[in-house]
């Protein structure tokens, strides 16, 4: 029987004449992704946790409830080829959540370098998700499973979207602010929601000294 390997390489190649094992690969990879969307509902409300801003929380919390749908597509998928609904583990999303978790532990809580930080997590997963949903499309399009093509392309528009909007995010202001904040000589860790202005921006400490809380939000922005 061919190994996983070879299956992937003669499908690439052209010379995969054994749809047999092509629709072994096929479900590989669908146990695999519903395996990734389900712990990913549990991390991107990690990720929720940990933002700074109200804007990269709502991001997160949006796409958190996005991923519920796409679980509940995908068990549609397995129902439509008449599979039992079945996860497989997925070594690579276990790794890229349990490098969000280091970068959390490893960046000031309160911090726009957080939110940036956050972003890039995300984005990690949403090009992971990218490249398994682009590659079911094209297995289920290849295998004639009409209904699965079309759902499993619609949940790959919405990673696209996902995508796009941290991207959106991240260039909106979180980057530019995050930057300001490695210029300062004073680090500042922030505990207490008081740190944090109405715009997400954050209090400079100089200001949170001279107890003048009506001055907020970093210069030049
Ligand atoms: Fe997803």
């Amino acid at each position: 029987m061919a190994s996983l390997m070879d299956k992937i390489s003669n499908f690439f190649s052209g010379n995969d004449t054994d749809t047999e094992g092509l629709h072994g690969l096929f479900i590989h990879e669908l146990r695999g992704i519903y395996y990734t969307e389900t712990q990913l509902v549990d991390a991107l409300a990690e990720l929720a946790d940990a933002s700074t801003t109200d804007e990269v929380r709502n991001g997160f919390l949006q796409h958190q409830q996005e991923t519920r749908g796409q679980v509940e597509r995908l068990e549609r998928v397995f129902r439509s080829l008449n599979l039992h609904v079945d996860d497989m583990t997925c070594d690579a999303v276990d790794g890229l959540i349990s490098d969000a978790r280091t970068i959390i532990s490893d960046t000031e809580s309160g911090s726009l370098t957080r939110d940036a930080a956050l972003i890039i997590c995300g984005q990690k997963t949403e090009h992971h998700e990218i490249a398994v949903y682009g590659s079911l499309v094209t297995l289920a399009r290849v295998l004639g499973y009409t209904e699965a093509t079309q759902l499993l392309d619609q949940t790959l528009q919405e990673e696209k979207n996902a995508d796009k909007k941290l991207t959106q995010l991240a260039e909106s202001f979180i980057n530019q602010r995050a930057a300001g904040e490695s210029d300062r000589t004073t680090p500042y860790r922030n505990d207490n929601d008081d740190d944090i202005t109405t715009d997400g921006g954050m209090l400079d400490p100089t200001y949170r000294r001279s107890q003048d809380a009506t001055l907020g939000g970093m210069s030049g922005i």
